[in-house]
């Protein structure tokens, strides 16, 4: 095995806040070890432009803190074909970049996955979404900063729906996975959960919100989950109406200020530790693995089986999210 002397980092996909602060411990981890780190701008597409740029500690002083990534990010087309790989490895091999941290979701793996298996090129890859969608490790960075976006907006999103006694249907993001749903719907109090891992019927969404009447609730929350079988919020917001139309009812899609904002203290050391744990993996010679956090420990998770599949969702707390909400 190569000796490493110099390595890449880079973000891709969806940015997440945290991400600045995953760059910062493996940048610092890096030079702590003596290696040279290069900050790879755009993701994959910097990878084929050799937008590379040397990084030192101060390069990542003041950014713990900040959402977003410093290194900015992109969802590259042209790394899916062989061609773009081809380039990103010449490139990596004529800036003597020996290995690679990448930070992003199940997409950056599948890049990573593709440049290792085709070159035998070492890249270790560090969970940055806010979907909380990867396999093999408990949290993502940036998942905690969002659900707590969302749930400041649903208790804001509360004040006014009880006043004007209206139903409110929130969509929140996730793509094709309802973690963010789960866990905000509960700390917010939703009346009910919409997620993609549960199908949708909604003639039970009606008894549900006709009991709450009958209850003498007045107004209420619903979570939809982005990728829900039933459609967004608006769609299901529509066909309840047309069953069940004793709420004036309102749609809330909280869209993309979820993937922004300052980390909280949770996404801030889960980054830190994975970045850390990364550059110290690569060292010890590990290789086409995520590094993920279960039961507060660190383990590595093959690329193919982080992506393969979404970690399984906890249906018990969707009944008890329900029971809770009754
Ligand atoms: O993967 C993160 C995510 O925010 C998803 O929750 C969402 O479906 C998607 O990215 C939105 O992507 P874009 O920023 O390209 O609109």
């Amino acid at each position: 095995m190569k000796e490493i002397k110099r390595i890449g980092v880079f973000t891709s996909g969806g940015d997440a806040p945290g991400m600045n602060a995953a760059i910062r411990a493996v940048v610092r981890t890096g030079n702590y070890n003596k290696l040279e780190v290069i900050g790879i701008y755009r993701g994959y597409d910097g990878l084929i432009n050799s937008e590379f740029q040397t990084m030192n500690n101060s390069s990542v002083a003041n950014i713990i803190q900040r959402g977003g990534t410093i290194l900015k990010t992109a969802r590259s087309e042209s790394f899916r074909t062989e061609e773009g790989r081809r380039t990103a490895y010449q490139n990596l091999i004529n800036a003597g970049i020996d290995a690679l941290v990448a930070i992003g979701g199940d997409g950056t793996f599948r890049g990573a996955m593709a440049l290792g298996n085709e070159y035998d090129y070492p890249v270790v890859g560090v969970p940055g979404t806010i979907d909380n969608d990867l396999f093999g490790t408990d949290f993502t960075i940036g998942y905690d900063t969002a659900i707590n976006t969302v749930i400041e907006v649903v208790d804001k999103l509360r004040d006014t729906a009880a006043s004007h006694n209206r139903l409110f249907f929130v969509e929140v993001m996730g793509r094709d996975a309802g973690f963010i749903a789960l866990r905000s719907g509960i700390a917010g109090g939703a009346e009910d959960i919409l997620v993609p891992e549960s199908k949708t019927i909604i003639e039970d969404l009606i008894d549900k919100l006709k009991n709450d009447r009958r209850e003498n609730k007045t107004s209420g929350i619903i979570i939809v989950s982005e990728g829900d079988d039933q459609g967004g919020a608006l769609e299901i917001a529509r066909k309840v109406k047309e069953k069940f139309d004793y709420y004036d009812t309102r749609v809330s899609i909280i869209g993309h200020m979820q993937r922004g904002g300052s980390p909280t203290c949770m996404d801030r050391v889960l980054a830190s530790t994975l970045g850390y744990d990364a550059v110290n993996g690569l060292l010890e010679g590990k290789r086409g693995v995520m590094i993920g956090q279960m039961n507060l420990k660190t383990v590595y998770i093959p690329f193919e089986k982080a992506t393969k599949h979404h970690q399984e969702m906890n249906k018990s707390m969707l009944t008890m999210a329900n029971i809770l909400s009754l």
